[in-house]
């Protein structure tokens, strides 16, 4: 039976995780949220087709473009519905939240499965040691193979909830409702060489280059850090001590595949 999922990813943490599960899975397509959200179509799954949502977790709880995504879709006919999140290590609980979308979207979320990745919001971090990195997308590997055998059994169980998960999401509604101009923080040193790869990868086109190598952030945000953490001089920070903390990309994600999650550098 055929299975679509729908991704988001600002440093390809997701990504890995939905390309890792749609070659074990099989007749599984990846269709990626920004450029569904640029196209703005109503999206009706069709008649029993499996939907599987793979996105990071965003001060506990989902991104933005994620929980606007649903307004795109109507679930009613889907088969089996599921999510997996993942998260850099921190304690939340995304599943009341996504659980709540897809009902309103026409169909009860049937289950749901975290996969601790790399952190990779280093405003408040440095990013994991290489060795540490490895142990944690080893064990990740090891966790996608057992959610796709429960997928296959088309399991119910909802993961993700924890009290502390619960009482910690207080803090995602004044993070998210100021989301988009968190781009208000970043700001560019003299090393920016102006190859505008930071706009190229941003999901949302956020980034618009200016004369002289120069470029401004619209403030519609989605924090991902992807301009930051591509930027091939390190030439975006964001306040505090990120200057100086090391960049983290998933050693697979490419610039190209920044550029097709929105499908092509001239999407609006
Ligand atoms: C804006 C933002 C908020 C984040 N909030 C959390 C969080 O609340 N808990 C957590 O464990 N990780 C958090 N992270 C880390 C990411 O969820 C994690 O590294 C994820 O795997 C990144 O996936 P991606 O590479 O697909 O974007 C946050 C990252 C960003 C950029």
């Amino acid at each position: 039976m055929k299975t679509i999922l729908y991704y988001f990813t600002g440093t390809g943490n997701s990504l890995a995780v939905a390309k890792a599960i749609s070659t074990r899975l099989p007749d599984t397509e990846l269709a990626p949220i920004p450029k569904l959200m640029f196209a703005g179509e109503k999206i009706t799954v069709p008649a029993d087709v499996n939907i599987g949502i793979v996105y990071p977790l965003y001060g506990m709880g989902l991104p933005n473009i994620v929980a606007k995504f649903f307004t795109l879709l109507d679930l009613t006919h889907a088969g089996y519905v599921f999510s997996v999140v993942t998260e850099g290590g921190k304690s939340g609980s995304p599943t009341k939240q996504i659980s709540a979308l897809c009902e309103k979207s026409g169909h009860k979320l049937d289950a749901s499965w975290w996969i601790q990745m790399p952190d990779n919001y280093i405003p408040l971090s440095d990013p994991p040691t290489k060795p540490v990195e490895k142990t944690i997308r080893e064990n990740a590997v090891r966790k996608v193979s057992v959610i796709v055998e429960e997928i296959k059994e088309r399991r119910h169980v909802l993961s993700g909830f924890s009290f502390a998960g619960t009482l910690m999401h207080v803090i995602y509604g004044p993070f998210i409702k100021r989301i988009h101009n968190f781009d208000k923080k970043f700001i560019v040193n003299p090393s920016c060489n102006g190859c505008l790869i930071c706009a190229q990868v941003c999901p949302v086109n956020n980034i618009r280059g200016l004369p002289h190598g120069k470029k401004e952030w619209l403030h519609k945000c989605e924090g991902c850090l992807a301009c930051l953490q591509f930027c091939p001089v390190q030439a975006i920070s964001c306040g505090g001590k990120t200057a100086y903390r090391p960049r983290y990309h998933h050693a697979n994600a490419t610039i190209a595949d920044m550029i097709e999650q929105k499908g092509g550098p001239e999407s609006k």
